[in-house]
């Protein structure tokens, strides 16, 4: 393809993407092809002979559209939303063209420069504390990772390894050390609560370290209380274990929850100085925001979280790419002093090796993530903060949390057929169908999600609340229109009660 010929294929693939978002509403939401549906109808080698465009373009809505469950559908209700918006899809452009490996600074100044001035920018329009900043007392900063767990992976091994340097004596023989180490690592734990997402128990699997569970309870909003913490300590320290990690929710992937960040907070204190005595290190949390951080756009959102509390903690995450408007992927971590990362990560090698990095002058993102390479990923969060704005932003989340405040009102309105478990909390809420009793319920409730999901129209998630069916109903879509959620709302009456009669 020269540039002639890439210029046409782009107008034309522009066209149509700017058509498929205008016409959208008229697919149906979820994929309905058969496992292996591909490998069936494409040839099963390359083909020898470059093809033109306009056959390879042909193919994207004949075989490609088929299989796409459309997350950018205005009733795609399901999950939580994962972004797309003009501006992003045009950093993808651009980044695509720029593409470099961009590990050290020197492989592109302006990567590693933007990177950092605009997540200095995100968290100061996300309210957080200022050791935050690259500018900061701590010398703390951000780092675009590629997904949330990827974040809390790369959390993890910093405080194993910061853990390991306050409890381990300096001057052991180099044996010793790996014996003592060996044995350290068998007894480490990291923490999650019952609500925190499998991605803090993934990270301590890859970790080679134990992972354990803090229950919630329906009482406490599926929020980890300081309580519930407290006593998981003391139960570890009965059983000689050592507590190293810890996830706080900002948003549960179940109901949103919004973890006791407070309460955390207070108790690790003092179980820190308890600790100090015996040689414990302390415990890094880790804030993970992964959604509902987006609303923290809000000022009103950053008061009701106390969010200025996370600076008593280690690193905090939030995904642009879910809620703001910025394209896959795009995975904010804060972290508190940088050279917690640089000192878990940095492998020399001769061969990165440069004078700006011996000069201590730069940052070398490579030192803040497991790759080595690393995408231009901040020019499309720059690009969407220009194009939005603060005030953009702002609006786009407040509508989201709106309609989800109208559509927990309608399911109100209709209490006879529904109750409300949880929310609505950012966008979300869950809910289920009234009955006899709890069996009834389930049953109900799974009938009409499957109902609704197999109309192809709308698509929700189903999740399991202390053994309830319940059903979670999300509003945050970019597309998504007031006049989407009532229509959604008239659907689900409709086959709620072909379910109630069936
Ligand atoms: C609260 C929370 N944390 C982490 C994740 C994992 O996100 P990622 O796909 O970016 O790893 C999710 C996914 O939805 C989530 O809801």
């Amino acid at each position: 393809m020269d540039s002639k010929q890439f210029r046409d294929a782009a107008v034309s693939s522009i066209d149509e993407i700017v058509n498929y978002f205008d016409t959208i509403a008229q697919r149906d939401v979820v994929s309905k092809v058969e496992p292996g549906y591909l490998r069936k109808i494409l040839p099963s080698s390359a083909p020898e002979e470059g093809e033109d465009w306009a056959t390879i373009q042909s193919d994207i809505e004949t075989k490609i559209m088929p299989g796409i469950t459309h997350w950018q559908h205005p009733s795609f209700h399901a999950f939580f939303p994962c972004a797309s918006s003009y501006p992003g899809i045009l950093g993808e452009l651009y980044s695509a063209a720029l593409s470099g490996a961009c590990f050290n600074w020197i492989c592109s100044p302006a990567v590693t420069e933007l990177e950092t001035v605009v997540l200095d920018w995100l968290a100061k329009m996300l309210g957080l504390p200022e050791v935050f900043l690259s500018t900061g007392p701590s010398r703390g900063g951000g780092v675009i990772q590629g997904s949330a767990s990827e974040a809390v992976l790369t959390a993890m091994v910093a405080a194993r390894e910061k853990y390991l340097r306050e409890t381990v004596p300096e001057g052991l023989a180099e044996e010793e050390r790996e014996d003592l180490v060996a044995k350290k690592r068998s007894r480490m734990v990291a923490l999650g609560s019952g609500g925190a997402h499998s991605s803090t128990k993934k990270a301590a699997i890859i970790l080679g370290v134990r992972f354990e569970t803090i229950p919630v309870t329906a009482e406490d909003g599926y929020a980890l209380s300081g309580r519930r913490l407290g006593e998981k300590l003391e139960e570890l320290r009965g059983r000689g274990l050592e507590p190293f990690f810890l996830t706080v929710t900002l948003g549960t992937t179940d109901v949103c929850a919004v973890d006791d960040f407070r309460g955390v907070a207070d108790v690790l204190e003092s179980y820190r100085a308890q600790r100090e005595g015996d040689g414990g290190g302390e415990v890094w949390v880790h804030v993970d925001a992964a959604y509902a951080g987006a609303a923290l756009v809000c000022p009103e959102v950053q008061e009701q979280t106390d969010v200025k509390v996370v600076e008593r903690f280690h690193s905090f995450d939030m995904n642009m790419h879910k809620w703001l408007l910025t394209n896959f992927d795009a995975s904010c971590l804060f972290v508190r002093d940088r050279s917690w990362f640089v000192k878990a990560l940095t492998i020399n090698q001769a061969v990165y090796n440069n004078e700006a990095s011996e000069g201590g002058l730069v940052t070398d993102y490579r030192e803040w993530q497991i790759p080595l390479g690393r995408r231009f990923r901040s020019l499309k969060i720059w690009f969407v903060m220009r194009t939005y704005g603060v005030k953009g932003l702002q609006d786009y989340i407040r509508r989201g949390i709106r309609f989800g405040e109208e559509f927990a009102e309608m399911l109100r309105s209709r209490s006879g057929l529904f109750e409300i478990l949880t929310g609505p909390s950012f966008a979300l809420v869950v809910f289920r169908m009234v009955g006899k009793d709890e069996e009834e319920k389930n049953k109900l409730t799974k009938a009409l999600c499957e109902r609704i999901n197999t109309s192809g129209k709308m698509w929700v998630t189903p999740t399991v609340l202390d053994g309830r069916f319940a059903i979670r109903f999300m509003t945050g879509v970019r597309t998504t229109e007031k006049k989407h959620v009532d229509a959604a709302f008239e659907s689900i009456v409709k086959y709620a009660e072909e379910v109630h009669s069936a």
